[in-house]
C-alpha cells in the first residue's frame, strides 16, 4: 500500500525541518507542485494515496540537501506576480522590490512619457518586466552576459506579453546599445569574490553574485557608464556595507545629487542618482 497524502506530508516535514524554518509550508508547496493541485485539495484528500510519491520524494530530497525551493518548483513570486525561474538566473529577492519603488517614486512626474529604461544584468527579467508593467508607456532594454539568464528572461517576457516593449541584449553592461536612454537601473553582482557564501547561494550562478575583488567594482563601472550617457536617473541595489565607497566614487565622478535607501532590516541597500 502506498502512503497517504497526510503520511507523506508528515515524512517530508521531518526531512525539511533540517533546512527550513517553515517545513510544513514547504512540504505543502512541494506536494501541490508534484500533484498539480491546490492546497485545499490536499487537505480534502489527505487520506487518499499520494500518487507520484516517488517524484515527491525526489523533490523533498533535493530541498533537504539545501537546494532553494524556487529552483525545484520553477516558480518565484516578485512584486506580487509569479515568474518562471531556473538555475541559470538568480532567484529574485524581496529587497529588490524596493529598487522598483525607488524608480517609480522618481519618475512619477514622467509616467505619461515614453521613457527608455535600460536594465544592466536583467537575470530572470523581473525588474524590467515589473517596470514595464508599472510604466505602460516605457520601453525597456535589458542586458545580461549570461545566455542562460536571458533565456529565462525571455520566457518571463513572453508570459507577460511584453515582447514588443522589452528588448534583450546578450552583452556586457550596455555595450552595443545605441538607443537614447533616460534611466539606468541595475541590481548587479556586488559580493566580494572571496566572500564565503552560504550553501543555498551555491546553487545560484556565480556571475550573478560576485562583483569583483572588493565587490563594488561592477557598481563603479555602472556609475562611470551612466556618467558618460545623457540619462536623468540611475538606481542600483548594493551591498549593505558599500555606502562609503559608493558615496566617494559618486563624488569623485562629480555626481552630487544622490541618496541611499535602506531595506526592511534597516540596512543600506541601494542608491539613486539624479544626473
Ligand atoms: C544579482 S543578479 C540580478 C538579476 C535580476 N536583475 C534580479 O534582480 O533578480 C546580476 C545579473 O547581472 C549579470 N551580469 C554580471 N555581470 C554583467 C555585466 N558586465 N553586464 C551585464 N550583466 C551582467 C549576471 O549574469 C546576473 O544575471
Amino acid at each position: 500500500m502506498g502512503k497517504t497524502i497526510k503520511e507523506a506530508l508528515n515524512e517530508a516535514r521531518k526531512v525539511l525541518s533540517v533546512v527550513s524554518d517553515i517545513p510544513q509550508k514547504e512540504a505543502i508547496i512541494l506536494a501541490t507542485h508534484t500533484l498539480n493541485v491546490s492546497e485545499t485539495y490536499l487537505f480534502l484528500h489527505e487520506d487518499d494515496i499520494f500518487e507520484k510519491h516517488e517524484k515527491f520524494t525526489t523533490f523533498v530530497k533535493r530541498r533537504g540537501e539545501g537546494e532553494p525551493i524556487e529552483y525545484i518548483t520553477n516558480k518565484v513570486s516578485f512584486y506580487s506576480r509569479e515568474f518562471f525561474i531556473d538555475k541559470g538566473a538568480l532567484i529574485p529577492r524581496p529587497e529588490t522590490e524596493l529598487l522598483i519603488d525607488e524608480v517609480i517614486k522618481n519618475v512619477k512626474e514622467f509616467q505619461a512619457e515614453e521613457l527608455c529604461i535600460a536594465e544592466i544584468g536583467t537575470g530572470s527579467g523581473i525588474i524590467s518586466i515589473v517596470l514595464a508593467l508599472l510604466l505602460p508607456k516605457a520601453k525597456v532594454i535589458a542586458t545580461d552576459i549570461s545566455k542562460a539568464a536571458l533565456k529565462i528572461a525571455k520566457s518571463n517576457i513572453k508570459k507577460y506579453a511584453l515582447e514588443d516593449r522589452i528588448k534583450l541584449y546578450h552583452t556586457s553592461y550596455l555595450d552595443g546599445v545605441h538607443e537614447d536612454i533616460d534611466i539606468i537601473v541595475s541590481n548587479p553582482p556586488y559580493v566580494s569574490n572571496d566572500f564565503k557564501i552560504d550553501k543555498p547561494l551555491e546553487y545560484e550562478p556565480k556571475e550573478a553574485i560576485f562583483g569583483g575583488k572588493k565587490g563594488d567594482e561592477i557598481l563603479f563601472d555602472i556609475i562611470s557608464i551612466t556618467k558618460d550617457k545623457n540619462v536623468m536617473l540611475l538606481a542600483c541595489e548594493m551591498g549593505y556595507d558599500q555606502r562609503d565607497s559608493i558615496s566617494s566614487y559618486l563624488t569623485y565622478k562629480s555626481l552630487k545629487d544622490f541618496y541611499f535607501y535602506k531595506d526592511l532590516a534597516g540596512l543600506d541597500r541601494g542608491f539613486v542618482v539624479k544626473i
